[in-house]
């Protein structure tokens, strides 16, 4: 009996794989058979399964206080503990921390403390933020409005116009560059296309601007270099804030402490989630400047109550399995072992460009993409995602777990852990299964 509505899933097509344990980069499903989890679970297992050390401090964290909530002034170690050690680590000055439990609720009250401070510094006008087509910020009814791609908006009557989330171009240049186009020339058309809405809105109407670093979800699109700085220099023009979202790029995955740093970007705002507690269990952060938190006390005081907050919001254990997983991170040099297979995993994965399926290979650090193409010299799309589906099964076929995105993107993004042998095994099932996947759009006649 199907009792279950799953979440990101073709209800004609559910309970496909049956995952039953992990351990270290690899998970079994309920017939032992063995895969290589190559996108870290949903871009968040970090530190892999089955982390002792993180096993016994959840459970020495359960048997002191198993919960503890933070209304009314109460408060407790774990999370002021996460808190320091978070607002220390971001480069965001004077940083103030916000606890909840997933990347879409920290977009959330993210969406929530612009519009309070834009009222609290009278310019309650001053709430719109700018997102990006192929951005992806979650879920909820505010942070599926900043997320830019179709799936998530259709028949559920998004996005929520009343939030005032406006979109701008993506930053990919294969798919959007103009003919004859240079990467920079592209980024800078990028800049000044945002500087153009930036005034059509009216500049005093525009609190944010929102990116990951790296789009995830949206196909890992790694923007042309000098991308960031031409944005930042049209953001800090017009006072809009930087708000960089670290969901998936924070913690190591581009080889840097966070994604921003790895790209040049000096963000006021960042929202981070998944590697924060590499998944063990949920927590996520939302970070604002302290000029910004200032703003909030006196409305704050006038009601009573900042009337925002969620029952897990700082929840004592997962606070201190995130403290325990900063730690490890740090003391293993994590982030340095990321950048350094990182730059192995993007050299292997470059081997495959000359795949007849492969129109682009791109990456940075630890997370990448191939996508799939029908013809590679004009870059023809195939009439619908069935061959990345395929080159997923035969992915799983041979033991390995990579996720079809839209427009046949095959995204990798393994546990920070993985080794350069596991990246070998890696990239060597990604080359079985896309020549798999070429007899089979030969045998389906779906090539050109
Ligand atoms: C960049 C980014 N932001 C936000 C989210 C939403 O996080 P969650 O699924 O934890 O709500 C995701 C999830 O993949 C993400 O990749």
């Amino acid at each position: 009996m199907n009792t279950m509505i799953y979440p990101t899933t073709n209800f004609n097509a559910i309970e496909q794989l049956v995952v039953t344990r992990g351990e270290g980069v690899y998970v079994y499903d309920n017939t032992g058979k063995r895969y290589l989890e190559g996108m870290a679970g949903l871009w968040c297992t970090a530190l892999g399964y089955g982390n002792e050390e993180v096993i016994a401090c959840a459970t020495e964290q359960m048997r002191t206080l198993t919960f503890a909530h933070m209304f009314g002034g109460k408060t407790h170690p774990a999370a002021m503990e996460l808190a320091d050690r978070l607002a220390a680590m971001v480069p965001v000055e004077d940083a103030h921390v916000f606890f909840g439990s997933s990347g879409s609720d920290a977009n959330d009250t993210q969406i929530k403390l612009i519009r309070y401070w834009a009222e609290a510094t009278g310019q309650p006008q001053r709430h719109k933020i700018i997102a990006r087509d192929k951005g992806y910020h979650g879920v909820t009814v505010a942070s599926a409005s900043l997320t830019g791609l179709p799936a998530n908006h259709t028949h559920f009557q998004l996005p929520f116009d009343a939030l005032g989330i406006l979109r701008t171009g993506s930053p990919h240049y294969y798919r959007e560059a103009l003919p004859g186009e240079t990467e920079d020339e592209f980024a800078q058309r990028r800049a000044r296309e945002l500087e153009e809405l930036i005034l059509a809105e009216g500049p005093d109407t525009i609190a944010a601007f929102i990116a990951e670093p790296v789009n995830g979800a949206g196909g890992v699109i790694v923007p042309p270099e000098n991308y960031f700085k031409y944005i930042q220099q049209i953001t800090d023009k017009y006072g809009v804030m930087l708000w960089s979202d670290e969901v998936i790029c924070g913690f190591g995955r581009l080889g840097k402490d966070f994604g921003a740093t790895a790209l040049g970007m000096r963000p006021q705002m960042m929202s981070m989630a998944k590697a924060l507690s590499s998944a063990y269990i949920p927590v996520s952060a939302a970070v604002i400047p302290g000029s910004m938190y200032e703003a909030l006390v006196e409305p704050v005081g006038k009601v009573g109550v900042f009337g925002h907050g969620y029952t897990y919001s700082g929840h004592p254990v997962g606070c201190a399995v995130a403290s325990k997983v900063l730690e490890i991170y740090e003391r293993e040099r994590l982030f340095d072992h990321a950048d350094n297979v990182g730059g192995y995993l993007q050299q292997e994965l470059a081997g495959l460009a000359d795949h007849a399926l492969v129109g682009e290979v791109r990456g940075m650090g630890l997370i990448g993409a191939i996508e799939l193409v029908a013809n590679k010299k004009d870059k023809t799309v195939f009439a619908n995602n069935s061959v990345a589906a395929y080159c997923q099964s035969q992915c799983e076929d041979q033991g390995l777990i990579l996720r079809a995105l839209g427009g046949n993107t095959m995204a990798i993004c393994p546990p920070l852990i993985i080794t350069a042998e596991q990246v070998d095994e890696l990239v060597s099932k990604l080359g079985v299964a896309l020549d798999r996947t070429l007899d089979y759009v030969a045998r389906e006649g779906l090539g050109r």
